[in-house]
């Protein structure tokens, strides 16, 4: 089966490649549970205009890696590249807007009884702007700056309109020491993720009836373990993602489909909000 044939199952329910309503035991995992954690990745961005890193990106920025510009040795070695492209990735995500699938997770998460805890490995605000509470950022967010010296916040620096053309942009300097500048409040290669988010991020796993990952590929540690956390607790994995990824092994069900198709049929398939059962 390609990964781009359309919505499918597996393994147990081989689904219908052309049926974008979700598989039955899919559904029936999301209606019965109370406690649903959903991780996110690139990927449930990427409907919304952002790409993934390992899509390829168009234009100016396609010369580069991104992974060798999200590191702290990139920052040292070349300040004026990497800030050049987070100012760019900021002005992307300002015109970026939520999709369906956005919306879908703050319409399940207000459901009575459902308790929706939102742990998300994007740096974007695409989940709050379409009215979800994000519990965990785990690789902290694109709109949080601070100084690379005192680590004090700062404000998120306003892209220049020709953010996109321009490959080197001086960082701005730190409003409170003489010898810090304003790095982006995104957890770079090989930093430690942001200790609270991740306690959090474990606790939501393990204590859920349901895990939902969308959209990642698994592949960047430590947030790729959580799902296999959740497993081996004994609680369910389901995959939602159009291609395969690392977590084939980890996850007992998974959805072949992209996020902004098949979060709002899951939803929808809840059926209405009166007819949910409030909790016992
Ligand atoms: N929007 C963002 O904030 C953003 C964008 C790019 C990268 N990143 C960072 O880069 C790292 C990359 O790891 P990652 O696993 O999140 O992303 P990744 O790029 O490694 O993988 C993206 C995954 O999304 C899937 N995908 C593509 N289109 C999809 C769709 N329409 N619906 C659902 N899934 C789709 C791909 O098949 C792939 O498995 C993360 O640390 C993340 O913080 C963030
Ligand atoms: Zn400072």
């Amino acid at each position: 089966m390609s990964p781009d044939a359309g919505p499918t199952a597996v393994p147990g329910d081989p689904g219908d490649p052309g049926d974008p309503a979700p598989p039955e035991p899919i559904l029936t995992l999301a209606r019965s549970a109370r406690r649903v954690t959903v991780l996110t990745g690139a990927g449930m961005s990427a409907e919304s205009g952002v790409a993934t890193f390992r899509d390829p990106l168009t234009g100016l920025w396609a010369r580069f890696d991104p992974t060798d510009l999200a590191t702290p040795q990139a920052w040292r070695a070349d300040p004026g590249l990497v800030n050049a492209w987070y100012l760019w990735r900021v002005a992307l995500v300002r015109r970026a807007q939520p999709h369906a699938g956005h919306q879908a997770l703050a319409v399940w998460a207000a459901r009575p009884g459902v308790d929706l805890r939102l742990v998300t490995q994007n740096v974007d605000d695409l989940h709050e702007r379409a009215g979800s509470v994000v519990l965990a950022h785990l690789h902290g967010s694109l709109f949080a700056w601070r100084c690379d010296h005192c680590e004090r916040p700062v404000p998120p620096p306003d892209p220049p309109t020709d953010a996109g053309e321009r490959q080197r942009i001086d960082p701005t300097p730190c409003e409170h020491c003489r010898d810090g500048r304003r790095r982006p409040g995104v957890v770079w290669f090989g930093e430690p993720l942001p200790r609270t988010a991740f306690d959090d991020a474990v606790r939501a796993c393990l204590e859920a009836e349901l895990v939902l990952v969308v959209g990642t590929s698994g592949l960047v540690h430590p947030a790729a373990s959580l799902p296999r956390l959740a497993a081996e607790s004994g609680v369910p994995v389901v995959e939602i993602d159009p291609h395969p990824t690392a977590l084939a092994a980890t996850a007992d069900h998974i959805w072949r489909a992209p996020a902004g198709t098949a979060l709002p049929a899951l939803v929808e398939a809840l059926g209405p909000i009166e007819s949910a059962d409030l909790p016992r």
